[in-house]
């Protein structure tokens, strides 16, 4: 029985895949009985595959659906979630008779099994629009049948908000009015910025949480992280108390098996070592993803990598790859 049942999650590139690394061994280390899976797309490298492979019971490769609806992905100002549209996919890993879906950029904090008590579709309401729920932690049924009507309801409907979440509340309709026992604990599903957001909930509650989501644009592998103190930057939208936790356990197990055939920002941080610095480079690594975020948003690291000689030095890198 608990052989049939499993968290599943999902990765279209190696970044989001680090997550799931991380997210993995957070399960493993609160020690759930049930199996790992995650759905994958051909974009994954071999090297994150065998990684993931040490982690989860099984990798299941699938195409990429995309729900190119940029009308709508432009009003959630996330155009990357197109690809959401992806994790329907987990409705088809029918060796399991019950699954939890978990997103990529989700840790999990303490044991949470009593999932498998509940039944198709239980999920946590969305922080956003509380008559919705937020579709980063899902209790599901794998059925061919459900698969193929939730793709033919996307295609003729389409989705409100351009990704997965947009679907599925259309689909699972009644969630909101049907049945109380569908509406999970927001310890289920706690958004890191709850902390902030209601501090005291957060203080009279947070040691119940058991599921964290760092929902939004930025994700945890993305902040700026101090190689020498260990310690990841504290300003993000998301808790450092949950961020620290996130990155401790990154760095102990997943970031020693990284290496540069990793792509995105999994390549990236496989470079990143702990300890005393070289004279000369910064202690501070972060992605150059995570830097142009950073940019975006007006945080610009005047003396460090976007000082003007450095610059100066990728637009002439730039010129002389384009005149190759
Ligand atoms: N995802 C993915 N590749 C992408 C974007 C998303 O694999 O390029 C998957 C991944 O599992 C991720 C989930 O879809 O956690 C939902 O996206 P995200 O967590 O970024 O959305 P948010 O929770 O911030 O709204
Ligand atoms: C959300 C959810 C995420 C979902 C996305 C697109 O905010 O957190 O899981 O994939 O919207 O619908
Ligand atoms: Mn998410």
């Amino acid at each position: 029985m608990v052989d049939q049942q499993a968290f599943v999650t999902c990765a279209t590139n190696d970044t989001y895949a680090l997550g799931a690394l991380v997210l993995a061994h957070s399960l493993r280390n609160v020690q759930t009985t049930r199996k790992l899976a995650i759905i994958v797309t051909p974009q994954v490298t071999n090297k994150i595959r065998s990684l993931l492979g040490n982690v989860f019971d099984l990798i299941k490769v699938v195409d990429v659906l995309d729900s190119k609806d940029e009308a709508n992905l432009t009003l959630l100002t996330r155009p990357e979630l197109g690809v959401t549209f992806t994790k329907f996919h987990c409705w088809r890993l029918t060796q399991f008779q019950k699954c939890v879906f978990l997103d990529a950029d989700i840790l999990v904090v303490q044991n949470c099994d009593e999932l498998f008590d509940r039944e198709e579709l239980s999920a946590v309401p969305d922080v956003g629009w509380p008559d919705c729920f937020n579709s980063g932690v899902f209790v599901f049924q794998p059925n061919e049948e459900t698969y193929s009507a939730i793709i033919k309801f996307a295609i003729q409907n389409g989705s409100f908000d351009g990704g997965d979440q947009g679907v599925l509340n259309m689909f699972f309709k009644d969630w909101r009015t049907a049945d109380i026992s569908r509406h999970l604990s927001f310890i289920y599903n706690m958004n890191a910025n709850a902390t902030y957001s209601y501090q005291p909930a957060y203080k009279q509650f947070g040691k119940d949480v058991k599921i964290v989501h760092f929902l939004g644009h930025i994700k945890p592998w993305m902040q700026m992280y101090n190689s020498e103190t260990g310690r990841v930057q504290p300003d993000s939208p998301h808790s450092f108390e949950h961020l620290q936790l996130w990155w401790d356990l990154f760095m102990r197990q997943v970031q020693p098996n990284l290496t540069e055939e990793c792509s995105g920002i999994a390549g990236e941080l496989s470079k990143l070592q702990i300890g005393p610095i070289a004279p000369g480079s910064s202690a501070f690594i972060q992605s150059s993803e995570a830097r142009r975020y950073a940019w975006e948003r007006g945080q610009v690291d005047y003396m460090g990598a976007d000082a003007f000689s450095n610059i100066e030095k990728k637009l002439q890198e730039s010129i002389e790859g384009s005149k190759k």
